[in-house]
């Protein structure tokens, strides 16, 4: 029997196809929009294919003590709400997801938010959320006997892509803006064996030729335009729903780059919803760096109708996208849930990296936005103090050092940027300093660091 549940339905006009169908580049052969994963059987309410939740929950939990390969992955875990494979023996896994849920005592302390939480999805097996999603997308090509997978990347997804596919036994291509990415990512997908060009575009650039090249070659596209790469990405959610005891957190805060990944969250939580396994939703709103905001401004110019892309700039490399392919899924999510989008700074982000290292945590800059999110939001009154907030940490520190050192030595931001913020900054730069190698230098240096 198959373990294949799934179909695709476009998300513009609604067409149906088997995910067989699909074209190359994952766009509708009818209206030229993005396709989402849907399971007919569970839609009929006393149908053998509907879930039932109060086994599932049971089921789930049961398997964190598996010592099974699959129950031991946390998107794998999940695999009732993801029957996209013919067979599940097929799953391409790094033992992902399962990742910790953090409370952060000094941001909760400073915004006044006692139930705030930071979901670390930097602690996957190539340090950042991606990894959920290529387990899934990356499993459906190998079972559909491609030897080639491919992806246009700022840097995380080639990470991921690389590894799974070098798991998997296949080959990958990764196409990367030259000079716009951290060293760090880069570094993973040679380590990986992927045939890594770095073009003289941007990301969006490279999206466009990648499209191109899988119409020419049978190369399978891992972009998050595939929307099996969204079926990985929506488990967190599941994840995050089973430790708040299936009572969802008020409010979901997500960087929004390409925009798959608050699509495939708001999609975890919808079918969560429908299944019966929650009561509600939390309100999820995406973040995006002022120099990166195609989505704000298309949220406020024209309530999500359309999308203007731009050129896009901002430190925070990893969301660096001026066309962002999943903005209408993620549009809904974010008017679905109630939630708001917004852009921070530059001095916003590093600020709100450095605090969040100051938890203990670290993440990447790009993961940053939440908390500066979060303090706009809460600064503009659209949070209570008594909602529990959950922060998707969407990548590890050690992704982009350069930044992180940057800023520390007081080289990251302009003197402009700065500006008016030079207490604050001070207070959280910690620049190692270069000593004489005896006693008394280093417990100088030590009390010199308290004033
Ligand atoms: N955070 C990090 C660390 C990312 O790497 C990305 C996207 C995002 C947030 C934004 O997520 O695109 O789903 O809205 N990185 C992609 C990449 C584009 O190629 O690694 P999104």
């Amino acid at each position: 029997m198959s373990d294949n549940l799934h179909q695709l339905r476009c998300f513009g006009c609604g067409a149906r196809i088997a995910g067989a169908e699909a074209l190359p580049d994952f766009r509708c052969a009818v209206c030229g929009d993005l396709f989402e994963v849907e399971y007919p059987g569970w839609g009929e309410r006393r149908g053998p294919d509907r879930p039932n939740p109060g086994a599932l929950k049971w089921l789930w939990r049961e398997r964190k003590s598996s010592s099974e390969t699959l129950d031991r992955s946390g998107v794998w875990r999940f695999r009732e709400l993801l029957p996209i494979l013919d067979s599940f023996g097929d799953a391409v896994t790094l033992l992902e997801g399962n990742t910790p849920l953090y409370h952060l005592p000094r941001a909760s302390k400073a915004l006044g938010i006692d139930q705030l939480f930071a979901k670390h999805q930097g602690m996957n097996p190539t340090g950042s959320f991606k990894d959920t999603g290529m387990t899934a997308a990356l499993s459906v090509a190998k079972e559909r006997g491609f030897e080639w997978v491919a992806c246009a990347s700022t840097g995380n997804t080639s990470a991921a892509m690389a590894a799974y596919a070098a798991r998997a036994g296949l080959r990958s291509l990764v196409l990367i803006p030259d000079g716009k990415i951290a060293w760090g990512k880069l570094s993973q997908a040679m380590d990986y064996g992927a045939v890594t060009c770095q073009l003289k575009t941007d990301f969006d650039g490279c999206l466009t030729l990648l499209t191109q090249i899988v119409k020419e070659a049978p190369i399978y596209l891992l972009n998050s335009v595939n929307p099996y790469r969204l079926e990985g990405q929506k488990t967190p959610a599941f994840e995050i729903a089973e430790a708040f005891d299936w009572n969802v957190p008020d409010h979901l805060i997500v960087p929004g780059g390409n925009l798959g990944n608050s699509s495939a969250l708001g999609k975890g939580f919808r079918e969560m919803k429908e299944l019966g396994l929650i009561a509600r939703m939390p309100r999820i709103s995406v973040i995006q760096a002022v120099g990166a905001n195609p989505l704000v401004r298309s949220l406020e110019e024209n309530h999500g109708a359309s999308l203007e892309p731009m050129e896009a700039h901002t430190r925070a490399t990893a969301i660096r996208i001026g066309n962002p392919a999943s903005w209408r899924k993620a549009a809904r999510v974010i008017q679905d849930t109630g939630g708001w989008c917004l852009d921070v700074t530059e001095t916003e982000i590093a600020i709100a990296k450095a605090e969040i290292g100051r938890e203990g945590l670290g993440c990447e800059p790009a993961s940053a936005v939440t908390l500066a999110g979060l303090k706009k939001l809460r600064a503009d009154g659209k949070i209570r103090s008594n909602e529990t907030v959950v922060l998707v940490l969407t990548g590890h520190t050690l992704k982009d050092a350069d930044y992180t050192i940057d800023f520390h030595r007081g080289t990251l931001l302009t003197a402009e940027e700065s500006a008016g913020k030079e207490a604050e900054i001070g207070a959280l730069q910690r620049n190692a300093v270069v000593v004489d190698a005896t006693a008394a230098a280093v417990l100088a240096a030590m009390k010199g660091s308290l004033g």
